[in-house]
Parts: structure tokens; sequence; C-alpha cells
């Protein structure tokens, strides 16, 4: 771990304007920088660097953050590679904090792993070219196949040897204990001897996003029916198979390029669709699809196109698994290979621009190819049907973002054309799926939230319930504005006896945090701010923006609006002085606090109106009507405060 000292010294390095431009080209306008976005493709600049604040934002396609942010997206590091990176540019040496005697154990065990699996894949490459059992079964039957001797080189295919130590000789001679290459599966004892695991195999390293190897597949290659067609290294502290993608280490800039990741089943697959010149290929190994897995892929694409073998086993495996993608918001589209053949020997038969025009002429929703093979399951079966129909409304209610509404949309259309029933019917049910997982997931959520949720998800929204939203949206807004005054201004004086940051938390404490603010990302906010300030820590907008919580980081700089700065420049234009936000800060607290209280005020009205219409009792109804008195009264009175009558 790196020590918070280090960190601390980086962050206090960094230049964004410097780091961007290192990236893109930036020119000064304003108090900003402006370029063109480097996430999306435009030909006016949008992309805004502020250094003042130590972000950016693009206004075309929304993306925002600061300087680690800005790494891990366009250069796809992890946190920690980006404070790495950072430190090494700003010749900041890296102080690792204590870490755990087991951490450091695991550390120690997964360095010796590495340079085992070094040796390892050194030694195979090197029985495959330069020995003769190599040359004469291995690189032959590697030649045969199609391989050429280049991608066989830059994959670092090798060859373990007959013989039954060969290897395990040559490692113990070089003094690797002989408890780490058990541990990586290379050999094994028995009886107290020890030998050779891969004897006889073809042997495909595997490599992790940085090249270094994590283990090995050993294929067979005189077929035996006792023996298995591959055998894979166990887990260990670095082969985590539900992790690995084999191929990803070569696969990443194509998939960026792209913008699609192709995903097959074997090694030899994703080798021979290289050679083909075909790069954006990664493989899973046969099995069902890990949430580290899509997670691995989400980093370089949304996009991400099945292909296997038309009769294979695999694509069970594979769709089973894929409800997350759709939640992770990834596109799945799948493709099936012809004729008993499998991506590898496809694309050797037909050649790689045939096997690129039959991907994409074939390429099939995920969602609608399950749908098309579980209607030929249907039949006239009316009970089937309803179970199918079911199905279908559960997967696509997964589809469950705001930024994927139309897609859900445009789901539900097709899928009842398919089914022949009635869209809205289809509709309903999505809805209901996503209500019960709301309702499951989200006991804590509050009333107004789940609210919103279903009425997101609700295209014949009535007229008063639009108004409602719209009211909401605009409530957004305001904990927004609340969340920044206390960020800009927190440590301004309130008056003599406190700051404004320990105002905001005895009127919100008064008043109930969660009676006031819905979004609960702004809550966390809230009370991340609180207990640093209580904690003797400064609880300033910079600390958001490095806060390894990317949500709440990413939050922050949204809230942190650029346009004060941009329509600064306007200033210049107007004779005498205008007032800023800094010297009417004062009042920006109050009418913000204000404006939640209202809102509050009126909730409890709205809620007590409903009790109203629903009690029966006189007496009931006499209390409420008290009730409802009082909350008027304190409307009024805060409505006066404000000056202005923001509510309906
Ligand atoms: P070739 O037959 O040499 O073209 O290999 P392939 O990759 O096409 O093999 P296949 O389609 O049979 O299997 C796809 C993937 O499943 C392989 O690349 C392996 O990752 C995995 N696999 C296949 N057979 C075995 C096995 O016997 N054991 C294990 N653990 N994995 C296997
Ligand atoms: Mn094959």
């Amino acid at each position: 771990m790196i020590s918070q000292n280090s960190i601390q010294q980086i962050l206090s390095r960094i230049d964004i304007v410097e780091i961007v431009g290192s990236f893109v080209k930036l020119k000064k306008r304003g108090a900003n920088y402006l370029g063109l976005c480097p996430f999306h493709n435009e030909k006016t600049p949008s992309f805004t660097v502020s250094p003042s604040k130590e972000i950016y934002k693009c206004f075309g396609c929304g993306r925002s953050g600061n300087s680690i942010s800005f790494l891990m997206e366009a250069e796809k590091y992890s946190y920690v590679e980006a404070l790495r990176w950072l430190a090494a540019k700003y010749n900041v040496e890296i102080e690792e904090s204590e870490t755990s005697p087991e951490y450091k154990q695991q550390q120690q065990v997964a360095d010796s792993l590495y340079i085992i699996n070094n040796f390892a894949q050194k030694f195979f490459t090197d029985a495959l070219f330069n020995s003769e059992e190599g040359q004469d079964i291995a690189l032959s039957y590697l030649k045969e196949r199609g391989f050429r001797e280049e991608v066989i080189r830059k994959f670092q295919l090798g060859y373990n040897p007959e013989a039954r130590d060969g290897f395990t000789k040559a490692a113990l001679a070089s003094q690797y204990s002989l408890e780490y290459l058990q541990k990586t599966g290379l050999v094994n004892v028995r009886d107290g001897n020890s030998y050779d695991n891969y004897r006889g195999r073809i042997i495909f390293p595997i490599h992790n996003q940085s090249g270094k190897v994590l283990g090995f597949g050993a294929r067979i290659i005189k077929k035996n029916d006792k023996a298995p067609k591959y055998i894979n290294s166990p887990e260990n502290e670095i082969y985590v198979k539900s992790k690995i993608l084999y191929g990803s280490y070569f696969a990443r800039q194509a998939i960026d390029k792209a913008d699609e990741c192709l995903l097959v089943e074997g090694y030899t697959d994703v080798v021979s669709l290289h050679q083909a010149g075909i790069e954006n290929v990664v493989a899973s190994g046969g099995t069902s699809l890990t949430p580290d897995q899509l997670r691995l892929i989400k980093k370089y694409t949304n996009n991400l196109t099945i292909i296997y073998d038309g009769d294979s086993a695999g694509i069970k495996a594979a769709l089973r698994g894929l409800d997350l993608a759709l939640e992770e918001s990834l596109n799945v589209r799948l493709v099936l290979i012809p004729d008993n053949e499998d991506p590898d020997s496809y694309v050797n038969k037909v050649g790689a621009s045939a096997f690129i025009d039959f991907v994409n002429a074939n390429k099939k929703d995920f969602i609608l190819f399950q749908l098309d093979i579980a209607l030929k399951d249907i039949g006239n079966d009316s009970n089937k049907k309803s179970i199918v129909v079911n199905q279908v409304a559960e997967t696509i209610s997964k589809i469950n973002k705001a930024e994927d509404f139309t897609k859900q949309q445009d789901y539900i259309k097709r899928c009842a054309e398919m089914l022949k029933i009635e869209e809205s019917g289809l509709h309903a049910l999505v809805n209901k799926f996503i209500r019960e997982k709301v309702n499951k997931e989200e006991s804590r959520v509050n009333r107004e939230q789940r609210f919103e949720q279903e009425n997101i998800n609700n295209e014949t929204i009535s007229e008063a319930d639009q108004e409602t939203l719209a009211l909401f949206n605009r409530d957004e807004v305001h904990e927004q504005a609340m969340i920044r005054s206390l960020l800009e201004f927190g440590l301004k004086q309130w008056n003599d006896e406190m700051k404004v940051a320990e105002y905001i938390f005895k009127e919100i404490e008064e008043n109930h945090l969660e009676e006031l603010i819905d979004n609960r990302e702004l809550v966390r906010v809230y009370n991340t701010y609180k207990a640093w300030y209580e904690a003797g820590i400064e609880p300033t907008a910079k600390n958001f923006l490095y806060h390894d919580d990317l949500k709440m980081s990413s939050l922050v700089v949204g809230i942190m609006d650029f346009s004060y700065e941009i329509s600064s420049n306007w200033k210049e234009h107007f004779e005498g002085h205008i007032p800023t936000r800094e010297e009417l800060f004062a009042e920006e607290v109050f009418s913000t606090l204000n404006y939640l209280k209202l809102r509050k005020i009126k909730r409890l009205m709205d809620e007590n109106q409903r009790d109203l219409e629903r009690s029966t009792a006189a007496e009931d109804q006499m209390v409420l009507v008290q009730t409802h008195q009082h909350l008027k009264q304190m409307e009024i009175e805060l409505t006066k405060q404000l000056g202005t009558v923001i509510f309906r």
C-alpha cells in the first residue's frame, strides 16, 4: 500500500493542465483550458480543464473528473497505477506504508510465482524452438495447424518435453523451491518423486494486463482418451481463474480502437484470429463469464461479441451470467460459427476478411437470440409461453439504468412482436420485475426514490406525475447546491460563534438529514464531510476530488460546476461591481437550506392530506387538520424568509 504521506506529496504536485496536456492539446480560454475531447469524437472542442478546481469536464459527452480519474479513463489504469504514474512523473519516491504481515507474505509468494513462471515460459519456448524433440513433435504440429513462427513467438508458446522431469530438474538446479514449483502446477510430487506436470504438451502462457505470466494452459499433442486435452494452472496467489481472460494483454489496444471485444472459447481461437489480423479478441476458457471478467471487458468497451461454434456446449455456459452484462450496460451480441467449425478452424478455412464479414453479417443481439431459441421450443404450449414471457421480462428488467432507457423500450417492443403479445403487457411485466427487485434490494431506499424509479420506467406517466417528477429533478439541483455550499463555504465564518459548516450541520440535524436529502450519494458526501470536519481534517473539495471512492469523487466533480467560471468573462463587459457567489455565500446557504426544508414540509403536508382522506374517525381528523394548519404556518414563514415563492 502506498503511504498516505506519499499520496499527499503526489497530490500536492499535481498539475492537471500538464497531465491532461500530455494526452490532449489544450488552449487557454479565460480561466480554463479547452481541447478536443479524448473520450469521444468531436470537431469543435468542448473538453474543458479548470486548473483552479483541478478538474476536467467535457460539455459534449459529459465526462468529468480529476487528474487521477483522467489517467484511469485514458490509460485504463487502476487507482494505484495512476498514483504510481504520477509519482514517476513528479519524482516522488513512493513510500509503502506498513502492510499486514499476511499481505506481505502473500506479495512475496506472488513475486516468487511470477519469477518461476517467467523461468518456465523461457524454458518451454527454448524447448519448442531449440530442441530436436520440440521441433519434430511440437513445432511441426503447430505449423501443420497453420500457426506461423511470428505468432507463436508473440504469444510465447512453448513445449514441455516428454522426459519425466526435465523441467523439474532445471528448475531445482536454478534454486527454485519445490514448494513453489508445486504451487504453480508445473511440478507434481508423487511418492516422494517430483516430475513435470505438462509432459509432452504444447504450452500456452497466460498473461496478465501488463504481460506477466500468471499461469499456463497445456495442450496434449497426441490424441489420448485417458488424458484431458488441456491442463490449466491450479488456482494460486496469482492465477485466479475468475479474473483472467486469455489474450487480454495482446488485445487491449485493439479492443479500445475497435470499441468492441470479441470473445471466443479457446486459446487456439485467440492465436489464430490474431494471426489473421483480428486482434480485439480474448478467450474465456469455455466457462461462463464471471463478474470480474465482465468488468475487465467493460474497462475497454461496452460492446461484447461472443463468437462460439454452433454446437458448442460452451454456448449455454457463456449465456449464463450474461444478465449481469446487461446490468453493467454492456451490449452483448452473439455469432455462431457453422458446420462444426470453431473460430480457429473457420478463419483458417475462409480467411480473415470473409471471417469478419461473416461475423458482422451474423451478429445477433443476445436477448433476441435467447428468445429465438426459446420460441422454437414453445410450440403451442401456452404454459411454456408464459414461462418464456416471464423470463424475457426479467431479463429486460435488468437493463435498468436511466441511460439505457431507450434500449429497454426497444427490447420491449421487439420482444413483444416476436412473442406476439401486447407491448403494454410486456411493459407492465418488466416494470413489475423492476419494482420487485427494487423492493427487495432497497427497503432502505426511501419512498421518494422508489417513486422516481417506477416513474422513470413508466412510459405513460400521468400529467400530475410528470409535474412531480419535474419537481424532483429540480430538487436534485437544490440538494446539490446544498452540498456545494458546504464544500465551498463550509470553512467560512457564519457568525461570531460558528463556521458555516457547523451552522449547516445544526440545521440539517434538526430537520433530519434523510428527510432533507434524497440522493444517497449526496448523503454520503455530507456524512464524509462531517466526519472529516469533526476529526479535524480539512474537508475541502480537493480532498473529495481525490477520494479513492470514485463514485464520490466524480459526484463532487459534477457538483463543482464550471458555469460560474465560464461566465466570469462576462464581468469585463459590465461597469461597476457584480457581487460574486463568494460574497453572497450567506444568502446561498440560507436559501438552499430553506428550500429543502420547504420541500420537506410540503411532503409532510401531502402525507397528512392522504391520511386525512383515509381517516374516518372524527378525532383523528381533528388532529390531522391541526397538523395541517401547523405545517401551513411553517410553510408561510419559510416562504416569507425566502422572499420568493418557489414552491407551488
Ligand atoms: P484445439 O482443439 O487445439 O483447437 O483447442 P480448442 O481451444 O479449440 O479446444 P476446445 O474448443 O475443445 O476447448 C475450448 C477451451 O476449453 C480450451 O481452450 C480450454 O481453455 C478449455 N478446455 C478444453 N478441454 C479442456 C480440458 O480437458 N480441461 C480443461 N481444464 N479445459 C479444457
Ligand atoms: Mn479448436
